[in-house]
């Protein structure tokens, strides 16, 4: 067990309720970053490294980026968006807490990598159908459960025809109740991409981890209209 990431979560759920009781959904994610001062290990998702569920499904799937355009929603530190930078995309990644996007755009340096601090529900209009892959990593899960249509909604609006769109996510079965942050997600869930025009090509359960048992949903879709 890893008592810092430990804490980490324990306070990252004080700092998520303490903004819900105000009707604030997504303010925590600054609050959070912003205490943690430059320390990933405050932070429960950021590893400095790409996710591993990702990288599981990518070098089985011989992902390879040949110039095409990737975005990737809610980057965080951005260590996702350097995965697919090194696997030869156009990245461009962004993320709703302007401090993640600067120490994104610190950690990662040495890319070209255009980070953005950006809302998912207020994206800049030239991205909309404009990107050949789009990755959602853990961004949907901690979004509070009635607004989940209207989260996949803008995520799959990115897609440009013939795109690829790759969710990354905790999975829990259709008739079980999401209990705690992050609510993860079901296959009924899932079921709003296909409402968008993308279908679903992929879907893989991988079993979490030591610290973070639940099951993880790695699942691909193709934007056909
Ligand atoms: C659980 S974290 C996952 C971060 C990253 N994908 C990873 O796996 O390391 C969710 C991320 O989504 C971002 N986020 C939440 N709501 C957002 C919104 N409306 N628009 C853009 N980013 C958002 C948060 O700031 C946070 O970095």
């Amino acid at each position: 067990m890893n008592d810092k990431k430990d804490r980490a979560r324990e306070r990252t759920k004080e700092i998520a309720a303490e903004f819900s009781k105000s009707g604030d959904a997504t303010g925590w994610f600054e609050a959070l970053y912003k205490e943690a001062q430059g320390n990933n290990e405050s932070i429960p998702w950021a590893d400095l490294e790409p996710n591993r569920f990702l990288r599981a499904w990518a070098e089985k799937a011989n992902l390879r980026g040949n110039g095409r355009k990737a975005l990737v929603v809610g980057c965080g530190l951005g260590d996702d968006a350097k995965f697919l930078y090194d696997l030869g995309f156009d990245v461009t990644a962004f993320d709703i807490s302007p401090t993640a996007i600067e120490w994104a755009k610190k950690l990662h340096a040495d890319t070209n990598i255009k980070f953005e601090t950006a809302d998912l529900f207020h994206p800049f209009r030239g991205w909309l159908g404009a990107f050949d892959f789009v990755l959602e990593v853990y961004t949907i899960q901690p979004l509070p459960l009635e607004t989940r249509e209207k989260v996949i909604d803008a995520i799959a609006a990115f897609a440009a025809p013939e795109s690829e769109l790759v969710v990354v996510t905790r999975g829990r079965e259709d008739d079980e109740e999401p209990l705690e942050l992050p609510w993860a997600l079901s296959r009924k869930d899932l079921a709003r991409f296909e409402m968008n025009g993308l279908e679903q090509t992929g879907f893989e359960i991988m079993p979490g981890d030591e610290d973070t048992p639940a099951d993880r949903f790695v699942v691909q879709y193709k934007k056909t209209k």
